[in-house]
């Protein structure tokens, strides 16, 4: 085994120029990379431990590595490691300290392995706990909104389509909606566990190795499923991380929509829910003002997850096979978006546990732009044996009477009505009962208080 200098490069006998300092300083990715200590510590700690079983490293030799790793461990973790960017990684810094603690036999923990797979064992477990934790903010989230329902099954306000009065709702019924978005959110992060769960450790640089590894035996230590089947492949593929990025983009985007609509919810022209101070900022000219910058910034987010995404796709566009520097990128990616959603997520908890609907206003707003007109028509259809079609256009002809009388459907009497639709008789009046028409659609899914209740509790039960 070659000696090793310590204060040089692994690489430092061969390369016998040092690497330019311009490109030792802004080319190292160890300011980035160091999140990964843990995780590589852990995949060469398995990776040492198979070593010896396969009889390829002695007892004595693994029991000095663990002691070294686990030393090492607790020095980062202390904040009492000193990383040097000269070793460019976190991989390189972590096998130099191992040099210093235990001596030459630190030249055998890199048997059999290469940085290209080791990174990616490290940065596959790494996201996999990004996966878990974003996953439990999630379901925190899930929980405060779920509670906010609650609260307001009888809630009435306009439902919108192309921001105009469609149809009455219940809030509850709307939150329920943004639940349905973090659920999928959630299963999307799950989605991507398969392939995160293929051990890459024991590819080595791309070809695998003349060693008789037993990559089973990694693969069940480091809480994989199989390990990965094609070594060229292995070191170059980066799709788990391409899944990863997606799944927080379109997490951020959903965080986005409904930050934009209660941005419009909450302007003055609007009114439909109040934030309470602790989620506004003031201005510094506009002594009065409130504004709902959480939301704003919230909406914004979106925009640099998504910018991740692409920067990493753009990376691997027309990259050949197997490994390259271009790649290393990935994990100052990654670690960003993850850093954005999670506290995205934090923000919009707060946000929605400060959030007050505005019921008067709801209500209010609920009862203009003829609101009940489909549930005329359906009315019309079930009691006075019209086609749809039919019962739409007569329902057209009392919105057009109710909007030349400058009145409310409800506001028109019977009589009035008759004048268009003869024979229409008393109980039609009940279908403008704005509570009475959220109730009415009972179809699966649909905004009926009893259906409401039904998915809190399914909500409820699957968040436990
Ligand atoms: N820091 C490197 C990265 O993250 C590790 C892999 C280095 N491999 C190599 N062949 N230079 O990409």
């Amino acid at each position: 085994m070659a000696k090793n200098k310590n204060n040089q490069a692994i690489w430092g006998i061969r390369i016998k120029d040092n690497t330019s300092n311009l490109f030792q300083k802004i080319g190292s990715s160890i300011d980035i990379d160091k999140r990964l200590y843990k995780e590589d510590i852990a995949v060469s700690i398995a990776h040492v431990e198979m070593l010896f079983k396969q009889k390829i490293i002695t007892f004595k030799i693994k029991n000095k590595i663990i002691y070294g790793l686990n030393k090492i461990e607790k020095e980062i973790s202390k904040n009492k490691l000193e990383f040097n960017k000269k070793y460019e990684d976190i991989h390189m810094n972590i096998e130099k300290r191992l040099f210093q603690i235990i001596g030459d036999e630190a030249g055998y923990v890199h048997t059999a392995r290469s940085r290209n797979d080791q990174v990616i064992a490290d940065f596959k477990i790494w996201i996999k706990s990004a996966n878990k934790e974003i996953k439990s903010k999630l379901n925190s989230l899930i929980k405060t909104s779920l509670k906010l329902a609650e609260k307001n099954i009888y809630t009435i306000m306009p439902g919108f389509t192309h921001l105009k009065n469609a149809q009455a709702i219940s809030f509850a019924h709307y939150l329920m909606a943004y639940i349905e978005m973090f659920n999928r959110d959630k299963k999307r992060f799950n989605n991507n566990l398969d392939n995160l769960n293929e051990n890459p450790l024991g590819v080595a640089a791309l070809t695998g190795t003349s060693f008789n590894i037993d990559r089973y035996y990694t693969t069940k230590k480091l809480g994989f499923n199989k390990p990965t089947n094609n070594s060229i492949d292995t070191v170059s593929d980066r799709d788990f991380v391409l899944d990863f990025l997606y799944s927080v983009s379109v997490c951020s985007m959903h965080i986005s929509r409904i930050a934009e609509e209660l941005i419009i919810w909450n302007s003055d022209a609007y009114n439909l829910i109040n934030l309470s101070d602790k989620v506004v900022t003031g201005s510094s000219i506009m002594p009065q003002k409130k504004n709902p910058d959480l939301l704003e910034f919230l909406r914004g987010k979106s925009g640099s997850t998504y910018g991740n995404l692409f920067s990493m796709l753009t990376i691997l566009k027309g990259l050949p096979l197997s490994y390259f520097k271009d790649l290393q990128d990935d994990k100052e990616i990654v670690f960003k978006s993850y850093d954005t959603l999670i506290g995205c997520l934090k923000i919009f908890e707060e946000v929605i546990k400060n959030l007050r609907p505005n019921k008067d206003q709801m209500l209010k707003l609920a009862n203009n732009g003829y609101i009940t007109a489909t549930d005329l028509a359906d009315y019309l259809v079930k009691n006075h044996s019209l086609s749809f079609r039919k019962a739409y256009q007569k329902t057209v002809g009392i919105v057009n009477l109710a909007e030349k009388k400058k009145k409310n459907l409800n506001e028109l009497s019977l009589n009035e009505m008759k004048k268009i639709i003869p024979g229409l008789k008393g109980d039609v009046l009940k279908v403008f009962d704005l509570k009475n028409s959220v109730n009415s659609k009972r179809s699966y899914g649909g905004t009926s208080f009893d259906n409401i209740k039904k998915m809190i509790m399914k909500y409820k039960k699957l968040n436990d």
